[in-house]
């Protein structure tokens, strides 16, 4: 087994081997997750025998970094091979503060390598809420500059680099805005509840499906109409993020913050 940097010649590989381990059949998707971190960031792979068996990847904004897509295929698991994927990972990264989402699978794993405990992120499909046409929604295809001083606020770092790069339809009204990227609604940033439903409810509108909130809007969510499909806790190695969590009611996704 060796570990080595990825380069895009191998997105096909990796991709296999992230669907495998996390039991997914979406490709496209995947594929362009590993387009984004390798534009933007940079992942290591895990050979055996010539083939790509394992998968891990960063992306630092100033301060913080997020890792995300760390997968064994499942025959080569519980052989150490995620652990020593993880400690080359941590030892590439500068930043004074590191983050992830973190699996069931993986949350002992970043136990033992020093992650923290952070707060629940929950995946809810929101197919089932009524869906509102609200003209004080407007739609864009661009994140305005007073929409990324929002989004710093809640994240606690600047993230244009990544979010100037999501080809989505943006939605937004005073207070808050979303962005709509293959039926998931995130980041979305509101002031409050009421901006937050408003946006909510004018994404469903638009062919939205689903929402990654944190567990302080668990509750809110689900007098919406929405329902839980999954979750994940947010953990931190290093210094404390300065975040604004009252902001966030939509992360982006697990991978990226
Ligand atoms: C999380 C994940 C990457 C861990 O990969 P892995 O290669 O199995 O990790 P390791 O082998 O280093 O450690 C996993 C477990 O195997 C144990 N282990 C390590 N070497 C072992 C060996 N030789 N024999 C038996 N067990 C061993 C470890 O103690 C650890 O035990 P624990 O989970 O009970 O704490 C893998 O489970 C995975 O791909 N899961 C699906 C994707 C996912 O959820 N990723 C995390 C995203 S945040």
């Amino acid at each position: 087994m060796f570990i080595r940097k990825a380069s895009s010649d191998d997105i096909n590989e990796m991709s296999l081997a992230w669907a495998d381990s996390i039991n997914s059949s979406n490709l496209d998707r995947i594929r362009t997750t590993f387009t984004v971190f390798l534009k933007l960031g940079e992942c290591l792979v895990v050979e055996e025998g010539g083939e790509v068996i394992g998968t891990g990847c960063y992306i630092s904004y100033s301060h913080l970094s997020w890792i995300g897509n760390v997968g064994i295929k499942k025959s080569f698991q519980r052989k150490g091979y995620g652990r020593k994927l993880m400690v080359d990972l941590l030892g590439l990264i500068r930043t004074e503060s590191i983050r992830l989402d973190a699996t069931e699978a993986g949350y002992g794993l970043y136990k033992r390598l020093g992650f923290s405990d952070g707060y629940k992120t929950i995946a809810f499909d929101i197919s089932d809420v009524k869906g509102v046409n609200d003209d004080r929604v407007k739609i864009t295809n661009r994140l305005e500059d007073w929409m990324l001083e929002l989004d710093k606020e809640a994240f606690g770092d600047d993230r244009s680099k990544l979010l100037l790069n999501i080809k989505g339809k943006v939605i937004y009204t005073q207070g808050g805005y979303g962005v709509i990227y293959s039926n998931i609604l995130g980041p979305l940033i509101a002031e409050n509840d009421e901006v937050a439903e408003r946006l909510i409810r004018s994404g469903v509108r638009l062919g939205v499906s689903g929402v990654i909130t944190t567990e302080d809007k668990e509750y809110y969510i689900r007098k919406l109409g929405g329902k839980k499909v999954g979750e994940c806790v947010r953990m931190t190695k290093g210094k404390e993020v300065k975040e604004n969590r009252r902001l966030i009611y939509g992360i982006f996704r697990y991978a990226f913050g």
